[in-house]
């Protein structure tokens, strides 16, 4: 979500009697809006003179972009990344009791849609690494209910999937993978790069505006290689049926429409070089944090590319050091202060503090800096120098 501070983006805050006054929100989709307007407005209006507000042309070209970025081989665009995990969680067809495993280090949705699917999410711990979800955990913890394993590709650094596929593999399961904030990461598997997208049974995507590819309002992308699923998950977001008024089974409405998907048409061209300047700011920032004991800056997995949807840092006193930076007009967040295993939504699932300590851990102490493409370098280096004079 986009950051409330008092101050505009840009603005010069008093000093506060140490390093920098530059403000810096911890996103600026203005910014990103004045660079891009051109291209995507004349979209806007093409479509409005269409008046084809519903599954128009812009709909079916964005899911053969999309598709093609996964190396997929279809993408089936819909409402929202909620609805973009849910309906293939759905088309799982779940009895009573099917165990779906899946990380508590996440946003809510990941184990909302499995319980709305029908499912019972069983949460595993993460490595402390990378936050995402620990394959020797998944395998431990599948029994004969398990159907589905849901990997989440958290902070837009890929999960290891070669190892995941293998253990799905070998017990017959399915991969979901949640990908709502990692489009266009990969990963180097057998010396060849794999898409986020590319190697589960389906992927979600989601396009909420704070997303590295952003509309403006909710929207989704469902990608499969698989062309019986691809077919089920088109008929899931148009009520159930292929043909109009005709109803194979019951399904929803969940269509992307035609103004969001011409406005992310406008910006997939972007996506690579916003992605490129996201990694420069966060190496940036790990050589400029270098030398403070009490920061860990976020590991990336050698094998990987990460498009730093977020920039996910450890930090000691890290509530002080969130409210300091917010004094200082730095915007920042938490990402996830509860693990979803001791949701109160969760109780009955039985888990109790201390049970999965890795997601407990990260939650007591992450935080997430400003990473948006159109930071300044004054706006890093006040980041910096604000955490550095935090600390000494
Ligand atoms: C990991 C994860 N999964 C699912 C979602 C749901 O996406 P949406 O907000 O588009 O419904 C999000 C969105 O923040 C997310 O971060």
């Amino acid at each position: 979500m986009p950051s409330r501070n008092p101050a505009g983006p840009g603005d010069v805050l008093p000093s506060l009697g140490d390093c920098c006054t530059v403000n810096v929100p911890l996103l600026d989709l203005v910014a990103q809006y004045r660079a891009i307007k051109d291209e995507v407005l004349p979209a806007l209006q093409a479509v409005i003179e269409s008046q084809q507000f519903v599954m128009g042309p812009p709909v079916a070209q964005l899911e053969s972009a999309v598709a093609q970025l996964a190396h997929a081989k279809h993408g089936i665009a819909c409402a929202s990344g909620t609805d973009a995990m849910l309906l293939p969680l759905k088309a799982l067809d779940h009895e009573p009791g099917d165990e779906v495993i899946t990380t508590p280090f996440t946003f809510f949705a990941t184990a909302g849609t499995i319980h709305n699917a029908g499912g019972t999410p069983v949460f595993v711990d993460i490595e402390p690494g990378t936050f995402n979800i620990d394959p020797a955990a998944v395998e431990a913890a599948i029994t004969p209910r398990t159907r589905a394993i849901v990997p989440v590709h958290l902070y837009g650094q890929m999960a290891a999937m070669e190892r995941l596929l293998a253990i799905a593999r070998a017990r017959g399961l399915k991969i979901v993978e949640d990908a709502a904030q990692a489009i266009g990461a990969r990963r180097s598997i057998d010396g060849e790069w794999r898409m986020a997208g590319e190697l589960g049974w389906a992927t979600g995507y989601s396009f909420f505006p704070s997303k590295n590819l952003g509309a403006w309002g909710d929207g989704g992308m469902m990608v499969t290689s698989d062309d019986a699923i691809a077919e089920r998950l088109r008929k899931l977001r148009l009520h159930g049926g292929a043909k109009q008024y005709h109803h194979d089974e019951v399904g929803t409405n969940s269509r992307l429409d035609s103004l969001q998907a011409a406005v992310l048409l406008a910006k997939l061209p972007h996506l690579e070089a916003w992605s490129a300047k996201r990694r420069e700011h966060a190496a940036y920032y790990t050589r400029g944090l270098a030398d403070l004991p009490a920061v860990r800056p976020p590991a990336v997995d050698p094998a990987n590319e990460h498009i730093f949807h977020q920039y996910t840092l450890r930090a000691e006193r890290r509530d002080e050091l969130q409210a300091h930076l917010k004094r200082h007009g730095i915007g920042s967040a938490i990402y996830y202060p509860v693990p979803l295993h001791l949701q109160p939504c969760f109780s009955h699932l039985g888990y109790r503090a201390g049970r999965l300590p890795e997601s407990e851990r990260a939650s007591a102490e992450v935080l997430s800096l400003p990473v948006y493409p159109e930071l300044t370098q004054g706006q890093l280096d006040c980041v910096i120098e604000t955490i550095d004079g935090f600390y000494r």
